[in-house]
C-alpha cells in the first residue's frame, strides 16, 4: 500500500522513516509548504497526491482543522484511505469524515490522535463492537503529567515546571491547549465517539493545571495525595454522556500515581471485560508515528473504521457526574461551595473538602469566582 504523507514535521518525518522500513507499506509523496520542496519525494500541491492513482492511502500529520479537513475530504473522495494523528481535526469534523469515508468505501482511522503511541482507540473500537463500554478516560496529556511529576518530585513551581517541559520539547511554545486541559478534552471526545457513537460538541468541561501552585502540591502531598490531570467519559443508564477533564487527587499508591514523567495511562471499562488500562508514550516522533503505522497496517489487515457507522455529533451532560472536591479559595468566598470540612485556614485563604457536588456545578462555581477576580484551585478527590 503506497502512503502519501501530509506534513513533514515532528510526526511526519517519523511516519516517512517508518514507512520506508515497513512491510507491505511504501512511502509516497510528502506534502510540504510551497518553497519547501527540496527533494524529489516532496510536493507542494494536494492535487499531486489526490490525483496520483498510485497513492492508496493518505496519512495527515499537519495539524489544525483547515486545510487538513479540505485535504482529507479530497483524498477520501478520490478513493484514498485516510489516517490522521490530528485530534483537533477529528474532534471538529470526525462525524463528517466518518460518513464520507463510508460512502467512498475507504478506511478512516486515527489511533495516534488519542494516547499517541498507546493503542487505546484501536482496542476500544474493537471492544465496543462486542462489549458495552461503561467508561473511558485516564491521563491523556503527557506534558501536564510531566509538569505534575516535576512539581511533586522536586518542589518546582508551575512556571519552572512549564519551562522545563518546553526545554525538553514536551510543551509547545504556546502550551495553552495542554495546561488548560483542552488537548485532553479533544482526546476524550474521540474516545466517547468510539465507545458510544456520539461525538460530544457541547456541554464539555475542562479544568487544567494552570491555577496549581507549589503550595497546593505541598499541601496535598502532606495529606497523602498525588495530583493527576484526568479525562473522563461515562455513559449513564439513561444514555447521557459525561465528558470532562479536571485535576484529580489520587492516593499515593493508586495506579495513576505511578504514571510518571510524560507518560499516559489510558483506560476503559467494559461491562464484560472489566477495567483495562494501558501505559505508554502519549507523544513524541516515533511513538506517535508508530500509531499511524499501526493504523495503516491495520487497513491492510481489514480494519476500516473506529467510529460506528451511525456516529453523530451530540452533547455532553456533566450534571450527573458527582465528586467531593479539594478546593483552595479566598476565605471571603467560603459560602460559594458546600463545605464538608475545612482542611486549612491561614486567615486569607482556606483549603476545604467539599460535599459531593456535580462536575457541572463545581466548574461553574470556579468560573464565577474567577470572573469576580478570585484565585481558586480545585481537584476532584478520589475516595473522599
Ligand atoms: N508531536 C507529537 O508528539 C504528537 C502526538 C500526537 C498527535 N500529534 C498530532 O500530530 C499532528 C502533527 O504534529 P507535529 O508535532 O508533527 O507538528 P509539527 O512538528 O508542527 O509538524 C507539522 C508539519 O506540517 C506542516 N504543515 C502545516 N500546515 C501545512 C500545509 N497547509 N501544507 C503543508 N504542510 C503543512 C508544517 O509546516 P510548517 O512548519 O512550515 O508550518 C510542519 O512541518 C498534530 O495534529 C498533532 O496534534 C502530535
Amino acid at each position: 500500500m503506497k502512503v502519501a504523507v501530509l506534513g513533514y514535521g515532528t510526526v511526519g518525518v517519523g511516519v516517512y522513516e517508518m514507512l520506508k522500513a515497513a512491510e507491505s507499506l511504501e512511502p509516497g509523496p510528502v506534502l510540504v509548504r510551497p518553497g519547501k520542496v527540496d527533494t524529489d519525494f516532496k510536493v507542494s500541491s494536494i492535487d499531486d497526491i489526490v490525483g496520483d492513482p498510485s497513492v492508496d492511502a493518505v496519512a495527515e500529520v499537519m495539524g489544525g482543522v483547515e486545510p487538513a479537513f479540505t485535504y482529507a475530504m479530497a483524498a477520501i473522495r478520490a478513493g484514498k484511505h485516510f489516517v490522521t494523528s490530528n485530534k483537533a481535526l477529528v474532534a471538529a469534523k470526525g462525524v463528517e469524515l466518518n460518513r464520507a469515508a463510508r460512502e467512498a468505501g475507504v478506511c478512516f482511522l486515527f489511533s495516534a490522535a488519542c494516547g499517541g503511541g498507546v493503542p487505546i482507540l484501536h482496542n476500544l473500537a474493537r471492544a465496543a463492537r462486542t462489549d458495552e463500554i461503561l467508561s473511558v478516560g485516564g491521563i491523556l496529556n503527557g506534558t501536564t503529567n510531566f509538569m505534575l511529576d516535576q512539581m511533586q518530585s522536586t518542589g518546582k513551581d508551575y512556571a519552572d515546571a512549564l519551562k522545563q517541559a518546553q526545554e525538553l520539547g514536551y510543551a509547545e511554545a504556546d502550551p495553552t491547549a495542554d495546561v488548560t486541559g483542552l488537548d485532553a478534552l479533544r482526546k476524550i471526545m474521540l474516545a466517547c465517539a468510539v465507545a458510544w457513537g456520539i461525538l460530544p460538541q457541547s456541554g464539555l468541561l475542562n479544568e487544567g493545571i494552570d491555577s496549581l501552585s507549589a503550595e497546593d502540591v505541598k499541601d496535598f502531598m502532606e495529606r497523602g495525595y498525588v495530583c493527576r490531570l484526568v479525562a473522563s467519559g461515562q455513559r449513564a443508564e439513561d444514555g447521557r454522556i459525561s465528558a470532562y477533564v479536571e485535576p484529580v487527587l489520587v492516593r499515593a499508591g493508586d495506579a495513576e500515581s505511578a504514571v510518571l514523567k510524560n507518560y499516559n495511562m489510558a483506560r476503559y471499562e467494559g461491562r464484560n471485560a472489566g477495567p483495562i488500562a494501558m501505559i505508554g508514550q502519549g507523544a513524541g516522533r516515533y511513538p506517535t508515528a508508530s500509531a499511524v503505522l499501526r493504523d495503516l497496517s491495520g487497513i491492510c489487515q481489514g480494519e476500516s473504521a473506529m467510529f460506528p457507522a451511525d456516529c453523530i455529533d451530540g452533547a455532553a451532560d456533566n450534571s450527573a457526574a458527582v465528586h467531593a472536591y479539594y478546593m483552595r479559595l479566598p476565605k471571603t468566598c467560603a459560602d460559594a461551595v458546600p463545605t464538608a470540612k475545612i482542611l486549612a485556614d491561614d486567615g486569607n485563604v482556606i483549603r476545604i473538602l467539599t460535599k459531593c457536588v456535580s462536575v457541572q456545578n463545581m466548574h461553574a462555581c470556579a468560573a464565577e469566582l474567577r470572573k469576580a477576580g478570585q484565585k481558586v484551585f480545585f481537584a476532584a478527590v478520589r475516595e473522599a
